[in-house]
């Protein structure tokens, strides 16, 4: 990845693959996030990365939206795709699916 392309990025996804979110179904999140956000964009304004296991399977899937910090839990795709309508396009996080924030202080 070139500087350029990292100065272009907006959002960086972290999404875990670990066993219980993969259980229930981040792989079908993974897909909508590639199809709403990356399909035929020229310039990448999203990143997004696999990671295993955060340590809170028991809000599975889980999805952490930087740069906020915004720990997404329980998604669904319908959950999914309003969280893609309303944060990352509009830039309002979508309340309910979230558990926490990171403190950047
Ligand atoms: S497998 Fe995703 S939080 Fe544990």
């Amino acid at each position: 990845m070139s500087n350029k392309e990292i100065d272009s990025i907006k959002h960086h996804i972290l999404l875990c693959e670990g066993k219980s979110c993969t259980k229930h179904g981040s792989d079908s999140l993974l897909h909508i996030l590639k199809e709403k956000l990356l399909r035929g964009k020229k310039e990448k304004t999203v990143l997004i990365t696999k990671v295993y296991c955060t340590g809170n399977c028991k809000r599975s899937p889980i999805m952490i939206l930087y740069p906020e910090g915004t720990w997404y839990g329980k998604l669904t795709p319908k959950v999914l795709k309003k969280i893609i309508k309303k944060h990352i396009k509009k830039g309002k996080p979508f309340q309910s699916h979230i558990f926490g924030t990171v403190d950047s202080q």
